[in-house]
């Protein structure tokens, strides 16, 4: 199997609600490694309830878990991450340099919603990218705007946008509805990335390889291999992630009776 990346993970003990030791971030490494991932995101929680959590402390936390790493000598190799929830200031928030970037290469930013609001970033996405910055939309599968609106989650790719979904919304979805919407996404391109958004060594496990097989059974090997893999490399790496527009809405013979 190909290198797995994970690009959403809980693992700067004390930071968040992730782990609480760096016993247990190590345990979680140990769990990434053995679910075949080698290069992992290490983030925190940036928003209100965290407000320590500057870009340089995430990046200390980073490299203390690194050296951890590398002393128990465990495979993974992390990258400094912050999960930044969407707030009015943000873009101010990015030009003062309060924001932690995927890997810390100013390229993107990895951004949640307000628990229980849907924020239209249709306005804030173009204003990033003139600062030079790219959004990923974290776990975008739990925002039912975006998942089962038709033209909601092509119109922020459009304008830029990777899309991540968590290895639960694959291995475990709401209901036969997102998980139909879900595997409609994968098909016709419109997922990018892959995140386990683990916290802990119990509960929010590090699962990744389930989810894997599941892509490779939904869509095929070569997405599985771009989503759970190449293009998390290149955004924790910083190297450039061109992807394809998706493809259009499938619709089936009995909804084409009525157009
Ligand atoms: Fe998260």
């Amino acid at each position: 199997m190909i290198p797995l990346v994970d690009t959403h993970c809980h693992l700067l003990a004390g930071l968040d609600d992730g782990p609480r030791t760096p016993e247990e971030a190590l345990e979680m490494c140990r769990m990434l490694s053995a679910e075949g991932v080698q290069l992992s995101a290490a983030l925190a929680h940036q928003n209100d309830h965290y407000p320590d959590n500057s870009p340089q402390r995430i990046r200390e936390a980073a490299a203390q878990l690194t050296q951890r790493l590398s002393a128990e000598a465990i495979p993974l190799t992390v990258f400094p991450c912050a999960e930044v929830m969407v707030h009015p200031d943000l873009e101010t928030a990015w030009q003062e340099g309060q924001l932690q970037s995927m890997g810390g290469h100013g390229q993107y930013l990895l951004l949640e919603m307000p628990h229980g609001l849907f924020v239209n970033l249709e306005d804030l996405v173009p204003r990033l990218r003139q600062r030079g910055v790219g959004v990923i939309l974290a776990h975008a599968e739990r925002c039912p705007e975006w998942l089962h609106e038709p033209g909601a989650i092509e119109t922020l790719i459009g304008l830029g946008c990777l899309v991540q979904l968590s290895s639960a919304g694959v291995t475990d979805p709401r209901d036969g509805r997102a998980a139909r919407a879900v595997k409609d996404w994968l098909r016709r391109g419109v997922v990018h990335l892959l995140g386990t958004d683990a916290h802990s060594t119990r509960r929010r496990r590090p699962r990744m390889a389930e989810a894997y097989q599941q892509i490779v059974h939904w869509a095929g090997a070569a997405v599985a291999d771009r989503v759970c893999s190449t293009n998390g490399m290149a955004v924790l790496t910083g190297l450039p992630v061109r992807v394809p527009a998706p493809e259009p809405i499938r619709r089936s013979w009995f909804s084409r009776l009525w157009q």
